[in-house]
């Protein structure tokens, strides 16, 4: 694993950034599977900048996102889908038609996985994966569990999930309690996989994650298996990890 560490969220973004550029530059039409959260706004807003200064060109990219609320319509202004269109589909030359999302509106949840996993299939897989940490381990919506699941699964939100995602709503009663995501085993099949950390409210979880067994009950322990993870966060996620290495 290589770990990238920027001074600050700023730092941190612009470093993740350029490896999702690197990606775009070197193969046009890469497949990138794409993540939520709070973590990847920063590194969103750079592509962004460097979209608008000419250096980037995402016409021919293709995007499969990880995760989707189950329940949630497209419109919503919390679905995973309205985020990617805000913080960075609308802002660049990607076709939307080649962008593709869980259907949280698919009320067949065997269906709605189904029909995942034979997006991720017929697109050959995902080039670069881009992945941020739930505070439980959790990467996409794969929660603590007994076992990895392989493919794309419908997943009951854990409390703490729940709550941690709760500032995005008006209460926490409103935080959909099911959600489509993207197996494990699709995450670890991705070429490349980048870690996206910032603030110490990560840096246990990144040690456990990256330092500690690979157990489902942590499932982002199981990217210590993968060959080709990049880390990259600021100072602060990365403290506990660097202390222990
Ligand atoms: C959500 C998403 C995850 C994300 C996690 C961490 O639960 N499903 O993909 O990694 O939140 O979010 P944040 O970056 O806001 O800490």
């Amino acid at each position: 694993m290589r770990i990238y560490c920027g001074k600050d969220y700023e730092g941190a973004s612009r470093i993740a950034a350029n490896i999702i550029s690197a990606q775009v530059i070197m193969k046009p039409d890469c497949v990138l599977g794409l993540a939520t959260g709070s973590t990847p706004i920063g590194t969103y807003e750079q592509l962004i900048k460097w979209y608008e200064k000419g250096d980037l060109d995402f016409s021919a990219v293709h995007s499969i996102n990880l995760d989707e609320y189950r329940g949630l319509k497209p419109d919503n202004d919390q679905s995973y889908r309205y985020f990617m269109n805000t913080h960075l589909f609308d802002s660049i030359n990607i076709d939307k038609k080649n962008t593709f999302v869980p259907d949280g509106t698919e009320p067949d949840a065997d269906k709605a996985c189904k029909d995942y996993d034979e997006i991720i299939r017929s697109h050959g897989g995902i080039d670069l994966q881009v992945l941020g940490l739930g505070h439980n381990g959790h990467i996409g919506f794969n929660e603590p569990a007994d076992s990895f699941c392989k493919g794309t699964q419908c997943v009951k939100l854990a409390e703490s999930t729940i709550s941690a995602n709760a500032r995005f709503f008006a209460s926490a009663d409103e935080v959909p309690k099911e959600a489509y995501t993207m197996g494990i085993g699709s995450i670890m099949q991705a070429k490349k996989v980048i870690v996206i950390v910032s603030g110490e409210g990560k840096a246990e979880i990144v040690k456990k994650a990256f330092l500690g067994p690979v157990t489902p009950q942590v499932p982002a322990s199981i990217l210590q298996l993968h060959n080709d993870v990049i880390l990259v966060g600021d100072e602060a996620a990365l403290a506990e990890y660097y202390k222990a290495v």
